[in-house]
C-alpha cells in the first residue's frame, strides 16, 4: 500500500465484524449434525475465508450471502484438518474442542508459531485430556480421540487463554454432564461464544468469578447469531484519527469493549466523545502527553492495539513505555517504525517511545496483521510517501482498509507486486 501522508482524516466508519469472534463462532457449526447454523455480521476477510475453506474440507456446506453465512451440516463430519490450511491460521487449532466432542476423534496438524511468539496449544490440549481425551502428537501432528463422550468436570486455566478457553467451551458443549471453568478469558469474544452455543442449544453461564458453566447435551440444534463488532479494527481507526490530528467518527462499535484504550486515550490529552455505539475524534491543538501501558488480558489494554498504540505515542511530547505482557514478542515493528523517525527502544518485554515532532515516510514491510496496522496509521500521519509491503498480513484482519481510508480523505494506493 503506497499512503501520502500528513492529511488529517475526516468523516464517518463503520466497524466490521470482529474477526477473533466471527473465528471461533463459525467452529461452533462442528458441534452440528444434519443442523444449519447461520451467522450474521460476518466480515469479508481472509482469515475467514481460510476458516470457510477449513469447515468445507472438513463436510461442511457454506452459503456467503455478503455479511450473512449459513453453514449446513451434514450428518457426519470429516475429522482431518489439511496441514496446508492449519499452517496459513493459527485459528484452526479452534476445530479441536468442537470436531473431538462431536465426532470423537480429530487429527490436527500442530499450528505452529508465528512472528509475534510460539503460540502453543498447551492448555488446550491438558484441558482436552482431563474431559478424557487421548492425545498423541506425532509428526507435528496432533491425534486426539476419546471412546464415547467426553467427560464434564471442573476445568482450571493457568492461563485465561482465549483460544483455550473456546476449544474447552466448546467441547464442553457434548460432554456427559456439567463442565465448570475457572479463570478463563473474559474478551467479549467469549461472550459471543456463549451465545452462539446457547442459539444450537447449549445452556451456558457466564460467572462473574471468571468462569463459565456448560451443561453437555447430546444433540445440538440448528440456530442464528450475530457477530460483534471489532474492537481491534475500532480501536485502529481512533488512533488512524488521532495520529493525523482529525475529525472522525468510528460508529458501530461497542464502547465498554474499548474502555482501556479509550481510558490511555483521555490520560494522554486526546479529544473525543463517546457515544451509544460511536466515538467521535476531534482535531486537538496540542500533542499527546507520554502515557504508560501494559497489555493484559481483557479488561485490560489489549496486546492486538499495542502496535497501534506505539506508533500513535512516537508523536507523543515524551517518553512512553509499553510492556507486552500477553505475547514474547510483539515489538517486530518498533524497527519498521524506527525507519520512519520514531525513536523506540526495545529491552526485553518493554517499548521505550520517545516522542518525535514527524514522522517521515520510508518504504516498510508489515511483520504480521496488527504491525502492518501501526505501519498503516503511522504512514497516514507521516511527512511524504510511505510503502508498506507484505500487505497480506493486513488483509486477514481488516476488511476493505484502503477504501475505508479513502472515504475518509486519506491518499492510499494498492500496488499490484
Ligand atoms: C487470540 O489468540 C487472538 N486470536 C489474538 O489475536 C489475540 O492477540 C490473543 O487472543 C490475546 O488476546 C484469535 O482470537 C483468533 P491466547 P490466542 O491463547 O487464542 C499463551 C490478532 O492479531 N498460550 O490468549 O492464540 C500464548 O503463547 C491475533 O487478531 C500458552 O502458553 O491467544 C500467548 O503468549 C493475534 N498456551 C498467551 O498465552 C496455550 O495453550 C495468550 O494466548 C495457549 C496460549
Amino acid at each position: 500500500m503506497k499512503i501520502t501522508g500528513g492529511i488529517p482524516l475526516k468523516g464517518t466508519v463503520k466497524t466490521q465484524g470482529a474477526k477473533n469472534a466471527a473465528l471461533p463462532v463459525m467452529a461452533v457449526a462442528l458441534l452440528l449434525r444434519g443442523q444449519k447454523l447461520t451467522l450474521d455480521n460476518v466480515p469479508d476477510l481472509y482469515d475467514i475465508n481460510t476458516m470457510i475453506e477449513l469447515l468445507e474440507t472438513l463436510g461442511v456446506n457454506v452459503k456467503r450471502e455478503n455479511s450473512q453465512v449459513v453453514f449446513d451440516v451434514p450428518g457426519e463430519l470429516r475429522w482431518e484438518a489439511p496441514e496446508s490450511l492449519v499452517r496459513k491460521m493459527r485459528a484452526s487449532s479452534l476445530v479441536l474442542g468442537p470436531l473431538l466432542a462431536n465426532m470423537g476423534k480429530v487429527s490436527l496438524p500442530l499450528p505452529g508459531g508465528c512472528s509475534i511468539g510460539s503460540r502453543p496449544i498447551d492448555l488446550h490440549l491438558k484441558g482436552l485430556k482431563q474431559m478424557g481425551a487421548e492425545i498423541d502428537i506425532q509428526n507435528g501432528v496432533v491425534h486426539a480421540h476419546v471412546n464415547g463422550k467426553l467427560r464434564g468436570r471442573r476445568l482450571y486455566l493457568d492461563f485465561p487463554s482465549v483460544g483455550a478457553t473456546e476449544n474447552l467451551m466448546m467441547a464442553a458443549s457434548l460432554a456427559e454432564g456439567e463442565t465448570i471453568i475457572e479463570n478463563i478469558a473474559r474478551e467479549p469474544e467469549i461472550d459471543n461464544l456463549a451465545a452462539t452455543l446457547r442459539c444450537v442449544g447449549v445452556p451456558v453461564e457466564l460467572e462473574g468469578t471468571g468462569g463459565v458453566r456448560i451443561q453437555g447435551i447430546d444433540r445440538a440444534k440448528s440456530g442464528r447469531e450475530r457477530v460483534i463488532p471489532d474492537r481491534i479494527e475500532a480501536c485502529t481507526y481512533i488512533l488512524a484519527a488521532v495520529m493525523t490530528n482529525g475529525h472522525v467518527r468510528v460508529e458501530d462499535l461497542v464502547p465498554t469493549h474499548i474502555d482501556a484504550m479509550l481510558a490511555k486515550l483521555e490520560e494522554s490529552g486526546a479529544k473525543f466523545t463517546v457515544r451509544k455505539s460511536a466515538v467521535e475524534i476531534f482535531p486537538s491543538k496540542r500533542r499527546l502527553h507520554p502515557v504508560t501501558v501494559k497489555t493484559m488480558p481483557y479488561p485490560g489494554f489489549p496486546t492486538d492495539s499495542q502496535p497501534q498504540m506505539a506508533a500513535t505515542l512516537s508523536l507523543a511530547r515524551g517518553v512512553s513505555t509499553i510492556e507486552e505482557s500477553v505475547f514474547q514478542a510483539r515489538f517486530l515493528y518498533a524497527q519498521e517504525l524506527n525507519r520512519m523517525g520514531a525513536d523506540i527502544t526495545i529491552s526485553r518485554d518493554v517499548a521505550i517511545i520517545r516522542g518525535v515532532e514527524k514522522l517521515q515516510g520510508a518504504g516498510v514491510r508489515a511483520t504480521d496483521l496488527r504491525a502492518g496496522a501501526a505501519l498503516i496509521i503511522a504512514g497516514l500521519a507521516a511527512e511524504g510517501e510511505t510503502r508498506v509491503d507484505d500487505m497480506i498480513h493486513v488483509w486477514r484482519g481488516y476488511e476493505a482498509i484502503d477504501q475505508k481510508l479513502r472515504a475518509l480523505g486519506a491518499n492510499v494506493e494498492l500496488i499490484k507486486q
